[in-house]
């Protein structure tokens, strides 16, 4: 256990004073994924993945770019199903990524550098190589081992027939039946993901207990909070109904009892000093069902997938932040800005296509891209995500402007998306090769010496890595830096105060604070500049005489109004 202090802490203030503002109402929260950030200098890469002693390498990185927290992907040990989020110990250290002395490390210097750490908690399923599921396995029917689980008969005269007709989210059945005490076929139990993800049974007390001690053990060791994974699936139909797309209330997505959850987790998060934090992934077609998660006692944050899934279109996207804004407002809970994670596809391919919209990875690979429009426009998504009140998330690489690798070999995707939808949705696996850091040849750095990452890179990427992109001043890197630097020097970024200004169509301009403007052009000419002071920031070059390209983000200072 330790006792961990930040060296740049939330200072004690008098209520109203800004710097009562808790960090997570506007902080920059960069999201790591172990496995595809960096492999430790001197340690030899398992399987040519990543660690934390390569994380711990790296904190530099990351202070450097001017990131406010880091968000780790599952870092426990796993069997890899999901690649982590099939948790095997919520209280230790995937083996291939270190130990928990590493982590408890790693999380102290962190805090030495002013970076806070928010862990990934999964709670709807755990692994089918958890001990709990191996003794719900080897127990009878009815017992209480497999009360924890989700286990029931099947149906028809010999029970063949799934309980219900659930689908799992990577496709297929959401039931798998087990053998029975004599090896005859015996119940099923229900997984909304893989197989070898078994959901809990939220109804169980020793299911809460669980996790409300797991959430106590990470806190205790520091940690600044936690991105709650498929938070809205928990809660299931004690009668294990059939779906059916017109009954009312759905039979385990954002079921109401799912609140009281996350209420008892507030409670244990607040009972710790230093604005730990709670960050629900909602994924829900309906503002008002996803903001009552905000509502007071339970989470502080939910991530926003409208803006995620937005195409690059101005009227859509004015449509989204107003809808955003004016649902957070209402609830005071601060809004997040996403523009890419490791589930979808990198925002600079999605950007680069003739149809911007969101869609799952895989779906649309080899659609014709234009890579340069691509990063033109991510450029000016960075300028408009980091200047929107509330909290912004650069999933790894992002801030390198990587792109979707489109083009792995069958042989080497290992998203369980692509089997079980039987290598029909190629999967997520393009958004989650590992990071270029130098050099001009994979594994640019990623791992000591020649061996292959596990994912391959492409060798087209020899101009995106760190060395390469930090040595140049137009490079996306120094744009997130520069961009982080003046959002942290600017209290017009830490207010939550933002106002439309009158812009053509095509154009989004909106005021921050008294005195910072915003102007992103998505039109396809250039649009003139309103009267300012100083070009704070600019995604590509500003005309000459004042006006700003086509697919240009700007902050500009204004004069106060
Ligand atoms: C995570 C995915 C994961 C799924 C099952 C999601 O929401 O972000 O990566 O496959 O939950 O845990």
């Amino acid at each position: 256990m330790s006792d961990h202090t930040l060296a740049r802490p939330a200072a004690a203030a008098a209520p109203g004073d800004p710097a009562a503002r808790p960090w997570w109402r506007d902080a920059v929260i960069y999201q790591v994924y172990v496995r595809s950030f960096a492999a430790g200098p001197g340690q030899p890469a398992v399987a040519g993945a990543g660690n934390l002693a390569g994380v711990r390498s790296r904190l530099r990185y990351l202070a450097d770019l001017g990131v406010d927290a880091v968000w780790f992907n599952p870092w426990y040990p796993s069997p890899m199903a999901d690649a982590g989020y099939d948790v095997a110990d919520y209280r230790a250290i995937e083996p291939s990524f270190g130990t928990l002395d590493e982590a408890e490390k790693l999380i102290a210097e962190a805090h030495e550098l002013g970076i806070r750490i928010i862990l990934d908690v999964v709670p709807n399923h755990g692994s089918d190589a958890q001990p709990w599921f191996t003794a719900a396995l080897a127990a009878a029917p009815g017992s209480p081992e497999r009360d924890r689980f989700i286990f029931r008969p099947g149906r028809g005269p010999d029970g063949d027939r799934p309980p219900n007709n659930w689908e799992s989210e990577f496709g297929g059945p959401a039931w798998t039946r087990v053998p029975g005490p004599g090896g005859e076929p015996g119940e099923w139990y229900l997984h909304l993901f893989t197989p070898e993800q078994p959901d809990f049974n939220w109804g169980n007390a020793d299911v809460r207990a669980e996790f409300e001690d797991v959430l106590r053990f990470w806190f205790d060791r520091g940690v600044d909070g936690f991105r709650i994974d498929s938070a809205v699936l928990l809660a299931k139909d004690p009668a294990m109904a059939d779906f059916d797309p017109d009954a009312g209330v759905h039979p385990f997505v954002d079921r109401d009892e799912v609140h009281a959850v996350y209420r008892a987790w507030r409670s244990i998060a607040d009972g710790y000093p230093g604005d730990r934090v709670l960050i629900g992934e909602v994924w829900l077609p309906d503002v008002e069902r996803t903001t009552r998660y905000l509502h007071p006692g339970e989470l502080q944050t939910v991530f926003n997938f409208d803006f995620l899934r937005c195409p690059w279109d101005a009227a859509e996207l004015r449509q989204v932040i107003e809808a955003t804004l004016a649902s957070h407002t209402r609830v005071d809970a601060p809004a997040t800005w996403v523009l890419s994670n490791h589930d979808v596809i990198r925002n600079v391919t999605r950007y680069g296509r003739a149809d911007t919209s969101f869609d799952r990875p895989g779906y649309r690979i080899g659609e014709p891209t234009d890579l340069v429009l691509g990063t033109r426009r991510a450029r000016a998504a960075a300028l408009l995500s980091l200047s929107l009140p509330g909290t912004a998330y650069i999933y790894q690489g992002e801030e390198l402007g990587l792109w979707e690798v489109e083009d792995l070999a069958d042989e080497d995707r290992q998203d369980p998306m692509w089997q079980r939808s039987g290598r029909q949705h190629l999967g997520r696996d393009g958004c989650r090769v590992p990071l270029p850091w130098s050099g001009r040849r994979p594994p640019f750095g990623f791992t000591d010496g020649e061996a292959p990452t596990w994912l391959p890179q492409p060798s087209s990427w020899a101009g995106l890595t760190v060395e390469a992109e930090s040595a140049d001043p137009a490079s996306m890197l120094s744009l997130y830096r520069y961009a982080l630097q003046v959002r942290h020097a600017q209290p017009a970024f830490t207010v939550d105060s933002f106002a439309w200004r009158p812009a053509p169509a095509e154009v989004l301009c909106f005021r921050r604070g008294a005195d910072v403007t915003v102007m992103i052009n998505l039109s396809d000419r250039p649009v003139e500049l309103p009267t300012h002071e100083e070009i704070l920031a600019a995604s590509q070059p500003v005309i000459r005489g004042g006006s700003l390209p086509p697919d240009t983000g700007v902050w500009l200072r204004t004069r106060p109004r």
